[in-house]
């Protein structure tokens, strides 16, 4: 049987999205990769199973499978695809971005070590490492997004991981990752960056030395809206042990998660650059609206993070923040006027989202709570799907325009 060398990053975006990782010939010569609907696998004979335990002893067997726990092969096929379009050796399809969060701090934080987080990430994800992780004695130390020397400064001794979002949630800063990766080898630290804004169509960090990818796959590797899946992409020798970890503690996919995502990642190069484009478009709209008060959008020049997601970024991604006038009430105003987004927490699908920040993700504080968060009553998420721009641009203007002061 001949086989052709399977895509690799020297394509562009959209090939790599339907080819990257993937098997020429599939099983029974199939086009597309099936679903197996399987929790466990057979052998043959003895000599079969001796052969399987041997080559597992050794490390992990890419395509020989034993129980459904430890691996599956549409969830092998999702987890090549999404290895290759991060440039590296090796991905797990976790049950969700949080289980892919969770697992790899859970592999590598042991008890008494340390953590540092940049501010302004995803709200679960602060909760699991200040809260949730205190109570197996891992320690947490939050510093300002794109503070370097606050980040060296709180390095210790029993520091293990250094964490960030790039772009955060909800003021889409960007983080220059050369610097951080430079950081954490300098220390010898694991750097986990959680790229789910990013997409591996607009940044790929390994390529600047980052040793783990996360995202929550459920936003754009998946792109409908449909699925919850979690990403943890690296190298064997930092990922494979975070497999192991998932063999023991459970929390993995399914194979119709995979054959959902693996349909959702062909389409991943074109919804993203359609996204990038028209979220650009989108955020320039709303800079010039009277009715905003301000933008936050990585592809508006007076941006914090333009500049370096310029350089280090091929598109700035779909999803922005604004803060609208009128307080609370003017911003749920325009939000019940929009025809075309939905009111919903997620992002990265097909369909526009927009999200109140303060009622729906930070519910259970008042508003001063919210602001030492730096939440306002007024902040809107609003994550661009692939509708037409103008469309989207006409439904943000007449929504803008029927505040009432
Ligand atoms: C940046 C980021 N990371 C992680 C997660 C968690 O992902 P999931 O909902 O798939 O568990 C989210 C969810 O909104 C997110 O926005």
């Amino acid at each position: 049987m001949t086989t052709k060398p399977s895509i690799t990053a020297k394509y562009l975006p959209s090939t790599r999205s339907v080819h990257a990782g993937e098997k020429r010939v599939k099983p029974v010569n199939s086009l597309v990769d099936p679903v197996f609907q399987t929790s466990s696998y057979t052998f043959e004979n003895m000599a079969a199973v001796v052969a399987y335990q041997e080559a597992h002893n050794r490390g992990h067997v890419a395509d020989e499978f034993e129980y459904g726990r430890y691996g599956n092969p549409t969830i092998a096929a999702a987890e090549a695809r999404i290895a290759a379009l991060e440039h590296t050796e090796t991905a797990i399809l976790a049950a969700s971005g949080m289980a892919a969060l969770a697992y790899t701090f859970i592999q590598y934080l042991p008890g008494g070590s340390h953590i540092i987080i940049t501010n302004d990430s995803y709200r679960r994800t602060r909760q699991l490492v200040e809260d949730h992780l205190k109570k197996y004695n891992v320690t947490c130390t939050v510093v300002p997004f794109g503070d370097f020397s606050a980040l060296e400064a709180a390095i210790r001794p029993e520091t293990r991981i250094l964490f960030s979002e790039t772009p955060s949630n909800p003021y889409l800063r960007v983080l220059d990752v050369e610097r951080f990766a430079e950081i954490g080898r300098r220390h010898g630290l694991l750097t986990v960056l959680d790229c789910t804004f990013s997409t591996p169509i607009n940044l790929t960090p390994l390529d600047y030395g980052i040793d783990v990818v996360i995202h929550s796959a459920t936003k754009y590797l998946g792109g409908h809206n449909d699925l919850l899946a979690g990403v943890i992409a690296g190298s064997h020798k930092v990922v494979d042990p975070i497999r192991g970890c998932i063999g023991i503690l459970g929390g993995i996919s399914d194979p119709n998660t995979a054959y959902l995502l693996l349909r959702g990642l062909k389409t991943l190069g074109l919804r993203v650059q359609q996204q990038n484009h028209t979220a650009q478009q989108v955020a320039e709209f709303l800079a010039n609206h009277p009715a905003v008060e301000r933008v936050w959008y990585p592809g508006l020049a007076n941006h914090p993070g333009h500049e370096i997601a310029a350089k280090q970024m091929k598109g700035f991604g779909g999803v922005l923040s604004l803060t609208v006038k009128g307080g609370r009430q003017g911003s749920f105003q325009f939000i019940d006027a929009l025809e075309i987004p939905f009111i919903s927490a997620s992002l990265g699908g097909t369909e526009s989202l927009v999200l109140h920040v303060a009622a729906q993700a930070y519910s259970d504080l008042n508003p001063e709570q919210c602001l030492k968060e730096g939440i306002p009553q007024n902040l809107v998420r609003l994550a661009i799907g692939i509708e037409d721009a103008e469309d989207l641009i006409a439904d943000l203007n007449q929504a803008l325009n029927s505040i009432q002061s």
